[in-house]
Order: C-alpha cells, then structure tokens, then sequence
C-alpha cells in the first residue's frame, strides 16, 4: 500500500515536471518591457549611471544657472522628432544634414554637457548606458537642481537611434508663430493632450528667447505699423527697448522676465495678463479648456503635479527598447 502510494506521488511530481518543461518551451518570445524605474540598476547593468548623471550636472549647474532650460529644451526636441532616442545629439556627417541643423535646433545648447556625463560614464559602464536616457536624467537634474529633489521621475531603458534628418524636423516642432489647433494637433500627434501641451509650455518659465522668435508681434503686425493686439502694450513697450527694428540677431531675452532661472508659476500669471512671448504663448487663451487650465496653474501644486505627469508622457514618445537600437559611443555619432 505504502509502496503504491509512493508510486502514485512520483508520478504526479513527473508529470508536473513534464508540463512545466512543456510550459517553458512554449513561452512566448520575451518580450522587451517599457521604460522602467532605474532601469541600470535593477538590470544591474550600470548600477551608478543615475548617480554619475546627476554628479556631472551638480558640477555644471553649479556654475552655469541657464543649463536647466538648456537641457530640458534639447530633451523636448529630441522627443518631438522621432522619438525620444537622442537623434537631436548626432552631428551632421558628410552630406546628411541631421537635427540639429533644422532651423529650431539652431539655438539649442548644453550638448557638451551630455558629452561630458557620457564620457565619465563610459569609464565605468561602456557602452551600458543609452545617450537617449543620458539626455532625459540631465534635463530633469539640472531643473531640479535649485530644489534639491527631482521634480519628476525619469523612467530609463531608452535605447538610441541611429538615424538623424534634418528632413524629420518640419512640422514635428510647433513654431512661435503657432496658433491654437496647430499646438493641439502637433501635440495629439505626440499622444499629448490640452493638459500636458499647456502644462509642457510651462517649461518657458524659466530660460530666453533671441528677439527673432516674437519680434515680429512688436512691430507692423496687422499692417498698420503697430504690435500685436493680444500682446500687453506695457509689455510690447519693453519689449521694443530690448529688441529694436532690427535686432541684432545675438540680443536675447528672458522670456518670463524677471524670473527667468526660477521653475515657477509666473509663466501663467504672464500669459494670463498677456504677457507671453511667443504668439504659441498668447495662443493658449484662445480656447476655452486651455484658458482655464492657465487659469489652474496659477497654483504652483497643480502645475508641477500636472508637469510631472506630462514630462513622464513626452519622455515616453516613440522610444526605442530592448533589441532597437544601440547605445552609443560616442553621443554624436552613430557607432
Ligand atoms: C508649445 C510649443 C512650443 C513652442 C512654439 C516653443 C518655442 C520656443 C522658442 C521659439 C524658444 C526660443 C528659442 C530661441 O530663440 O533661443 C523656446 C525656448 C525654450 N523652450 Fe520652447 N517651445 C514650445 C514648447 C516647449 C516645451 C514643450 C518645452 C519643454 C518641455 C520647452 C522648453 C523651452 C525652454 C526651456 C526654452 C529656453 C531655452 C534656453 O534658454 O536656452 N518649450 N521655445
């Protein structure tokens, strides 16, 4: 009896064992995961390429108070344009215009900064750790610097592409010309809706704009030699004494003045008193739903609440995982 019974167990532990093995050759392809939280660390591939990121920036912020609005401008064009997969980092080669030649990527600048933290990380890591996280981990540190915590998290596990057109650019990136539906629809291309495109342009709170992005709401808007009527005339007073007819194409100014280095809510209470600079600026008070959400985010809890939450989506635009991709040498070239 106690001889049968033994019997019966073996079996059933054999025929368990059989349908596990079964089971795990008949599992599906892995399949590559999203973004994740710390993704070198939990992968154990670059336990310190957060820390390493976060060092370099430290060091520069320190000394250079603009690169917030440096680097989380160059990480939102990197996203709009093909995906968040660090195709705004690579230098045009021979014939093939990349990116950063497009005519809105001209003014962009810190890239020597993404160069710097990727060459202190491929001393410890090499090519571990992806030039498209580099960029979105150094956008959000230096922002947060003067808060001493990140005001938003950064998912990692980006991979980066190995293509870059300055063809790609056009009609990817709204112009400050844009109006409403434009600024919509570019931004539903994205997956981004009203929240996060007037919660996003609340990045212009902080950094400058050279005078050629607006001047022409300073001067002969509707033909009549005068400026553009939803702008404040105060406002369009001093902005004439910064950028005179014709400015020199150098002259840049802050766009939310006064309080141009500080991530606050001032960018709203200047679009509500029509002080925003660029026409895309103006434009958010044009639509019901969007006027409100400027009116909202007079309070500082629900803009970062809302920033937070958008920057998550736009750093999550058309990423590259798992086998996509490659993870550069070299941020500027392809490897
Ligand atoms: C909504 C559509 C947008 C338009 C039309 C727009 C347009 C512009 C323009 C024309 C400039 C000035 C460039 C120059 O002359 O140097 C600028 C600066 C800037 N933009 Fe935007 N932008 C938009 C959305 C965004 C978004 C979504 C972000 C980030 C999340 C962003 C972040 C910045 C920053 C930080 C600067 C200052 C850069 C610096 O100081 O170097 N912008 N933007």
């Amino acid at each position: 009896m106690k001889m049968r019974s033994f019997f019966s167990i073996t079996l059933l532990l054999l025929a368990f064992l059989v349908a596990a093995a079964g089971a795990k050759k008949s599992k599906p392809p892995v399949k590559p995961v999203g973004l994740i939280p710390d993704y070198y660390k939990v992968t154990g591939t670059c336990k310190q390429a957060e820390k390493l990121v976060k060092q370099v920036v430290q060091e520069k912020v320190r000394n250079d108070s603009t690169l917030g609005a440096k680097l989380l401008r160059v990480h939102y064009h990197d996203c709009f344009v093909k995906g968040c997969d660090a195709s705004i980092l690579l230098n045009t080669v021979g014939t093939n215009q990349s990116e950063k030649d497009a005519r809105p990527n001209l003014s962009l600048g810190g890239f020597e900064v993404i160069d710097e933290i990727k060459t202190r990380i491929e001393k410890v890591c090499t090519q571990r750790v992806s030039c498209a996280d580099i960029l979105a981990l150094a956008a959000r540190d230096a922002v947060s610097f003067p808060f001493k915590k990140p005001l938003w998290d950064v998912l990692t596990g980006r991979k980066d592409g190995r293509v870059s057109l300055i063809s790609n650019v056009n009609g990817n990136l709204p112009s400050p010309f844009s109006d409403f539906a434009t600024l919509q629809t570019i931004f539903s291309n994205k997956g981004l809706d009203i929240n996060d495109l007037v919660a996003l342009s609340g990045a212009h709170t902080i950094g400058v704009s050279h005078c050629g992005a607006f001047s022409r709401r300073l001067y002969n808007f509707t033909g009549k030699g005068d400026a553009d009527p939803s702008l404040d005339p105060a406002y369009a007073e001093f902005l004439k004494k910064q950028c005179p007819n014709p400015a020199s194409p150098a002259t840049v100014v802050g766009m939310d003045p006064n309080s141009t280095l500080s991530f606050d809510t001032h960018y709203f209470t200047a679009v509500k008193k029509h002080q925003g600079l660029f026409q895309s600026d103006a434009a958010l008070l044009t639509n019901a739903t969007s006027a409100d959400i400027v009116r909202r985010f007079q309070s500082r809890d629900s803009f970062f609440k809302q920033f937070a939450k958008s920057m998550l989506k736009m750093g999550a635009i058309d990423v590259l995982l798992g086998d996509a991709g490659e993870i550069r040498k070299d941020c500027r070239f392809v490897n």
